[in-house]
């Protein structure tokens, strides 16, 4: 493997020589280092390890770190794997634990799957949730998803195409100076820095382009739309579209997105609404990348998984249950719920995720507490 790994908190040698013995460049850091706008380093390395044997406090420094670098991996090596230390560990955004005895091999391969996650972190990058019909809860999973995703994926764009009925901002529970509108009227002068200042960022990592309070005289142009997704692809990771089913022109722009998502619940004037717009959306794009995810699954419903796919004619990709008191409390707090893992509608957020960027991991992995935190493995794997 090649590649500088930044190690932080170590307090002997041993880290050190796994890493050069693996192929790579190690850097001894510290935390101020990648987490402060003064820090200075010769490299920027590709790959953090923090050891937080002897300190397990170097966890709460972690999410600075984040903060600076959202793409950068971040691998722990820690004591044992502890519940606690490892719920901890996922919220500053590590992905990879290693737990002692350290060998070089469970050491190499964390960092090679950290890498990996670097290179690729998601089966595509534009995702765009449509709900069938109001209510459905398009706007909840687009913005739970954007929060999860920019654990895994670093940099997020969590756009509301709701030009001027959207509520992510309220969801997110903050409030935007500007708007998706000053992007769309403006796509000609977009540049980095101006783009930037037209997002509201949030303490979990996801930019928001809100929605605006103004109305638009005319409809947009799809043009526009295609434009600003196509600008944002080059700065984020992952760029999450919660777009109006009733805006032909957002519908019609959806060429970037790698991954559809119309959403549906059980019942039938939604699903048969989700039949017409995915009708729709599949003249347009081929079904391929067109997706149903089920919101507020009913178990006792007299429509199933299956009549939902028959009836709608396209495929579910996942199902998230009905949890109403923590979605309004969620909602009413401008707090998502994927913030935490906390709580079944919580997880299903994150495990969705997983899904989708890591469909290789296998199944008893994710039904761990921890979706893609990985416990320590045989070198072999
Ligand atoms: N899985 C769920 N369980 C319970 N309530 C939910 C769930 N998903 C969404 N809700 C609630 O449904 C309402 C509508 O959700 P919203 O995301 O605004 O829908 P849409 O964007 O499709 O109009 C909100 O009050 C939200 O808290
Ligand atoms: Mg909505």
């Amino acid at each position: 493997m090649t590649g500088t790994v930044g190690i932080i908190g170590a307090t002997d040698r041993q880290v050190e020589e796994f890493v050069r013995a693996a192929g790579m460049r190690a850097l001894t850091v510290k935390v101020e280092d990648l987490s402060s706008p003064r820090g200075a380093l010769a490299a920027t390395p590709d790959v953090v390890v923090v050891d937080v044997r002897s300190d397990r406090h170097l966890l709460g420094s972690i999410a600075g770190i984040k903060r600076r670098h959202p793409s950068m991996g971040v691998a722990i090596v820690v004591p044992a794997l502890e519940p606690e230390l490892m719920l901890q560990a996922m919220r500053a955004g590590v992905t990879e634990c290693v737990a002692e005895p350290l060998t070089q091999g469970a050491l190499e391969a964390a960092i090679g799957r950290v890498m990996v996650q670097r290179a690729s972190p998601v089966e595509g990058r534009v995702f765009a949730f449509i709900g069938a019909k109001g209510g459905v809860g398009a706007t909840t999973v687009a913005v739970n998803f954007a929060e999860a995703i920019a654990r895994v994926a670093g940099e997020t764009l969590l756009v509301d195409l709701n030009i001027a009925t959207g509520d992510a901002a309220v969801f997110l529970g903050v409030e935007p100076r500007f708007t998706v509108l000053d992007a769309l009227e403006n796509t000609q002068r977009l540049d980095e820095n101006f783009f930037r200042s037209l997002v509201v960022h949030t303490s979990s990592g996801v930019d928001l382009l809100a929605s605006a309070v103004r109305v638009l005289a005319g409809p947009i142009e799809p043009q526009r739309v295609r434009t600003l997704v196509d600008f944002a692809v080059r700065y984020y990771r992952a760029i999450v579209l919660d777009v109006p089913r009733a805006d032909a022109s957002a519908l019609d722009a959806l060429d970037a997105a790698s991954s559809i998502f119309v959403v549906v619940n059980h019942e039938l004037p939604t699903l048969s609404s989700a039949y017409r717009l995915v009708a729709r959306l599949r003249q347009k794009y081929g079904s391929d990348r067109i997706w149903l995810l089920v919101n507020r699954s009913d178990k006792h419903s007299d429509i199933s998984l299956s009549d939902i796919e028959k009836a709608v004619n396209a495929r579910v990709k996942h199902v998230f249950p009905s949890d109403y008191k923590p979605a309004l409390a969620a909602a009413n707090h401008g707090q998502p719920l994927a913030r935490s893992t906390d709580g079944r509608l919580a997880g299903s957020f994150h495990e969705f995720v997983r899904i989708i960027t890591r469909p290789d991991r296998p199944l008893e992995d994710t039904k761990r507490m921890f979706g893609w935190l990985t416990p320590k493995r045989s070198s072999a794997e």
